[in-house]
């Protein structure tokens, strides 16, 4: 019995080493160690064995039952290591190769506009506030000269919110224009005043110009003897800095209740390249060749008086103008539907 456990062995263990592949190796298993193999049949001939020689014989048989097993699994590793050797063989890798870029995000548009015009202001003196993004009506129309039931009201298309009236500061909205913030900047107290306020406002609008959903950026400059001159200045270098040094903006007297004398700014549209025409047909987004982004003027004394700004003493400057459309006006954008903005489209993004 002894002989034949060791001849077992023997044998087990230089076919496992003598095994050429994984088939050939699990087909060893099963001869040997499987439930119907050698090492099973060799245990049940131990019933056979004396109570004396027993103890011996099965110590022995345990033994070579380690032995195949060990052997089994060195044979394995190595039938393994062989198998991915000969991948790297056959298979030929530059490991000096570049990796594959995991694709890679950035900020949205928007976002990255208002990071450059906070820029090219701070640049020029002007600190970036912010205000309320809901706002008393009183900031947001009554306080920047707009008396209630006033027909210009009606432009801003305003968002009211169910809440109630404060007895003083009228009803709820959701800021309609960043012009709010005129008021509640001078109402700080500190003269004088150098403010650029970046925010959401929102109106009841959409088409190709407009969303409900928008952000302007409103500067305030209150100083002694602050003339026109100095709002031309400043508009003009951030149009030189933003667009670049070919693009023409032009200044048209307009009525704003809150500034006197009024101003809308245009700029040659990039899309046309200023003819108002692509292709033969009108331009859809600005009809002329110029595109209107937004609002100035000189602010108005009984602005400044609300805003306890003596107009004896100090005078200023203010425009709002809409950060998506000077965005969309930039060289090369091409946005011609300002809506593609918010629509979220992952194809329409990654082009930029
Ligand atoms: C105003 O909002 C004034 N508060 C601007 C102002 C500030 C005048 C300070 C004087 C002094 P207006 O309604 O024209 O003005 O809007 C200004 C700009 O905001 C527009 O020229 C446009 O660029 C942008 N804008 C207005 N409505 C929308 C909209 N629905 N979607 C996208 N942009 C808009």
């Amino acid at each position: 019995m002894k002989e034949k456990v060791e001849q077992l062995k023997t044998e087990a263990t230089a076919a496992l080493a003598a095994a050429k592949d994984a088939a050939e190796l699990e087909a060893l298993e099963i001869k040997y160690l499987g439930r119907k193999g050698e090492m099973a049949a060799l245990m049940q001939g131990m019933a056979g064995l004396s109570s004396s020689e027993r103890p011996a014989m099965g110590k022995l048989a345990n033994e070579v039952k380690v032995a195949v097993e060990r052997a089994l699994s060195e044979r394995k590793k190595e039938i393994e290591a062989e198998k991915l050797g000969a991948i790297a063989t056959s298979e030929w890798i530059d490991l000096t190769a570049p990796g594959a870029r995991p694709p890679k995000g950035h900020v949205h548009l928007v976002t990255d506009a208002v990071s450059a015009i906070t820029e090219i202001f701070s640049r020029l003196g002007f600190t970036r506030v912010r205000y309320p993004e809901v706002e008393w009506d009183w900031y947001a129309f009554e306080a920047l000269n707009m008396p209630k039931d006033h027909p210009a009201r009606d432009e801003w298309e305003t968002f009211f919110m169910d809440a109630p009236e404060d007895p003083k500061l009228g009803k709820m909205v959701l800021t309609p224009h960043t012009s709010s913030g005129q008021v509640r900047e001078m109402k700080k107290g500190k003269l004088p005043i150098r403010m650029i306020n970046i925010s959401k406002t929102y109106r009841r609008q959409s088409d190709v110009t407009h969303v409900p959903m928008f952000h302007q950026f409103e500067g305030l400059m209150i100083d002694k003897g602050v003339a026109v001159t100095h709002l031309k200045g400043v508009l003009d270098h951030f149009a030189r800095e933003f667009f670049g040094p070919e693009r023409k903006t032009r200044l048209r007297p307009f009525h704003f209740r809150f500034t006197e004398p009024s101003f809308e700014i245009d700029i040659s549209c990039d899309l046309c390249g200023g003819t108002g025409l692509i292709g033969g047909t009108k331009c859809r987004v600005c009809k002329e060749g110029w595109l209107e982004l937004g609002g100035a003027g000189m602010v108005h004394p009984n602005v400044l008086k609300a805003g306890g700004v003596d107009p004896e003493k100090w005078s200023g400057f203010a425009f709002g103008w809409g950060v998506e459309r000077t965005m969309m006006m930039r060289e090369g954008v091409k946005i011609d539907d300002i809506r593609h903005l918010y629509r979220n489209d992952f194809r329409f993004l990654s082009q930029f």
